[in-house]
């Protein structure tokens, strides 16, 4: 059995993407930072038949999640698929005018050391297996920058590069990475950004291994 990692494991698309991977036969390792919520989630997924523990952690503390990802894999098994998916601070979000570079230092911690950290804690083990998956999901500003969201932009841009990288690198050992952009909101009930829709969407970059970069809805939509 192997496991799924979901860094930001939410109610929203960590919690529906823990279900489909589950229903798939992955046991599901929760990481975000609230022990309380994580072990709710890992309960209620539990009495759906779903095999999940929760392993708290603050992506803006890379030695946490280093350490999270350690025991995850200790307790349930090697990490086949990393998904990166925390929620970004809505102050993260400011116009450019007024983003100095100290308000860019959480939003990079957030986006790009918060991802080379997991992704370095995992890679060995996916190797180890001879097979692995990683899943970057993100904004359409990652794609677009927005002049009033200037650190999601500019750090969600990094993040796509190191990703991108990562997809040009890791192709010839078998390792599939791939980016989905949600442009605009999740919304439940959507046609493409329903919760349960976009974990299926990335339940199929899992499985069909193609392409970096894969969008769930239009640009504009
Ligand atoms: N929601 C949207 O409308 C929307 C739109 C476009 C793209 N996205 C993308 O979708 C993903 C999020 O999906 P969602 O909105 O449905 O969220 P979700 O899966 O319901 O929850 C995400 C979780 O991230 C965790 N998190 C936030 N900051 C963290 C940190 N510093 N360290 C560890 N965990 C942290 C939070 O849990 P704790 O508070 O317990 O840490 C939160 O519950 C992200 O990749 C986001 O870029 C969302």
């Amino acid at each position: 059995m192997t496991t799924i990692a979901i860094i930001g494991a939410g109610p929203g698309l960590g919690s529906a993407v823990a279900r489909r991977f589950g229903r798939e036969g992955f046991d599901v390792a929760l990481v975000a930072r609230d022990a309380a919520r994580l072990d709710a989630l890992a309960d209620a997924l539990g009495t759906e038949g779903v095999n999940a523990r929760g392993f708290a952690a603050d992506v803006h503390d890379p030695e946490q999640l280093r350490a999270a990802l350690d025991r995850a894999a200790t307790s349930l098994g090697p990490v086949e698929v990393l998904q990166y998916s925390p929620l970004p601070r809505w102050d993260f979000m400011r116009p450019v005018l007024e983003t100095t570079y100290q308000d860019l230092i959480a939003p990079v911690e957030f986006s790009v050391y918060g991802p080379v950290a997991a992704v370095r804690q995992v890679l060995p083990g996916m190797r180890e297996l001879g097979r692995g998956t990683i899943l970057f999901v993100n904004g359409g500003t990652a794609v677009v920058p927005h002049p009033d969201r200037a650190g999601t932009s500019i750090a969600f841009a990094a993040e796509s590069a190191y990703a991108r990288l990562l997809h040009d690198t890791l192709v010839a050992e078998g390792i599939h990475v791939a980016q989905l952009v949600i442009p605009g909101a999740i919304v439940p009930g959507h046609e493409r950004k329903d919760p349960d829709v976009l974990a299926g969407t990335l339940w199929e970059l899992h499985r069909d291994r193609h392409g970096f970069r894969h969008f769930a809805d239009d640009l504009d939509g």
